[in-house]
């Protein structure tokens, strides 16, 4: 017998995490890499932040309770609520604890890189269902509704999407919740940590603030990682349904406990605190998502579709499968194109196959104007060597 589960060989370790390290050490070897990889704010976390996570005392629960009510018009008692060591954590716990084998879980692709492989480390099936370019990435209801069967036990929603950007208005989630209220063994499973990433006014809206008969199943995940740039205080969390809240708990006083006070204070003030930066913030990334889609879509053989939200855009390189490079190797697929774009030109990003939908590739423009400008140079040029 040996010592590692066999659960965990059905999973594969992180596409981007080992991109984002190839980057890297290839810049740590002298190379003039920019890395697009990592889905990561490369904002300074806000002074008062940072100030508060020296002193006090936590009552994330409760900032989190009015964080609901204030911006979803979501009512999550402090029992209904619960804070994990990031947004990935809350999802994981969520998942091993109520996923048993043979259960389904329907996640649309393109999609976080995560969501499959936790449901594999559970034992239980995630079912992917693909999205389409032309309708912005977005499942449709009928789509929904083919995949559900009567083993599915979890529905995975990601609006703003990573990898797409895409965000659904009001109408595109109550089509879906109007699928969902028809299959009442359902849960939902929300992650809205790009909530704040939005741009061209849009609103942002979740689905148990659409559909309030949903929220008895339905588990609301944020975290502070992106919209207060606090990837690495590593604090998420999630309201829901006070026996799911308790499940979680007990998976939870099993593994970390509870996660680092310090980062729990620093996350009551990033809610609490004032929210004006954000405004800033969004402006730029709202500048920076321009400059990429408009760069791309004149790179030949590429298209570019304008996401509504998020820190990322996902292109088309369909145009460029089955081109050879100047030293002659073939593109084949959209992780030939990542592998070729990094070795020619020193540009990292992700290939579509990591996140289920190809041939497409993943571009974080969490980063400085100046490098995603030499970055999109560096794609156009690559693009117009192939032939
Ligand atoms: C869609 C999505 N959900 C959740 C997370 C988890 O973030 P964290 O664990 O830093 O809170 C990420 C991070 O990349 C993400 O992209």
């Amino acid at each position: 017998m040996g010592l590692v589960a066999r659960t965990l060989e059905r999973v594969k370790p992180s596409p981007t995490m080992a991109i984002t390290s190839k980057a890297r050490e290839m810049k740590a070897a002298g190379f003039d890499v920019i890395g697009l990889g990592a889905g990561e704010p490369d904002f300074d976390t806000p002074d008062n932040i940072k100030q508060a996570a020296i002193d006090g005392i936590p009552e994330l629960k409760q900032a989190i309770s009015e964080k609901f009510a204030r911006e979803n018009g979501l009512d999550y008692k402090p029992n209904e609520i619960t804070v994990g060591s990031g947004g990935k954590h809350v999802l994981y716990n969520a998942l091993l604890a109520t996923l048993d084998p043979g259960d389904e879980v329907v996640i649309p692709s393109p999609y976080w890189v995560s969501y499959p492989d936790i449901v594999l480390l559970s034992g239980a099936e995630p079912v992917v269902v693909e999205t389409k370019l032309e309708d912005g990435f977005k499942l449709t209801p009928e789509t929904l509704e083919q995949a559900i069967t009567p083993k599915t036990k979890w529905f995975i929603f990601n609006s703003p999407s990573n990898p797409t950007g895409a965000a659904y208005t009001r109408d595109e989630i109550k089509a879906l919740t109007d699928v969902l209220l028809r299959h009442e063994r359902v849960w939902v499973l929300s992650d809205d940590i790009y909530e704040h990433l939005v741009y061209d006014d849009f609103k942002f809206t979740t689905p148990a603030q659409i559909e309030p008969k949903l929220k008895a199943r339905t588990l609301t995940l944020n975290g502070v990682s992106k919209a207060y740039s606090m990837t690495g205080w590593r604090i998420g969390y999630a309201g829901g349904p006070a026996e799911l809240i308790k499940a979680i708990g007990k998976l939870q006083s099993q593994s970390t406990s509870n996660p680092c006070s310090i980062s729990q204070w620093a996350a009551v003030e990033a809610l609490r605190g004032p929210q004006d930066f954000l405004k800033d913030w969004v402006k730029s990334f709202q500048e920076r998502r321009d400059l990429v889609v408009s760069m791309l879509n004149q790179a030949s053989g590429l298209s570019c579709p304008t996401p509504e939200g998020a820190f990322y855009v996902y292109p088309s390189c369909a145009g460029c499968i089955g081109k050879t490079t100047p030293k002659g190797q073939t593109i084949g697929n959209d992780e030939d194109f990542a592998t070729a774009l990094l070795q020619e030109e020193g540009v990292a990003v992700v290939h579509g196959a990591a996140f289920g939908l190809s041939p497409f590739f993943r571009i974080s423009y969490a980063t400085g104007m100046e490098a995603l400008e030499e970055a999109c140079r560096r794609i156009q040029r690559f693009c117009a060597s192939l032939s």
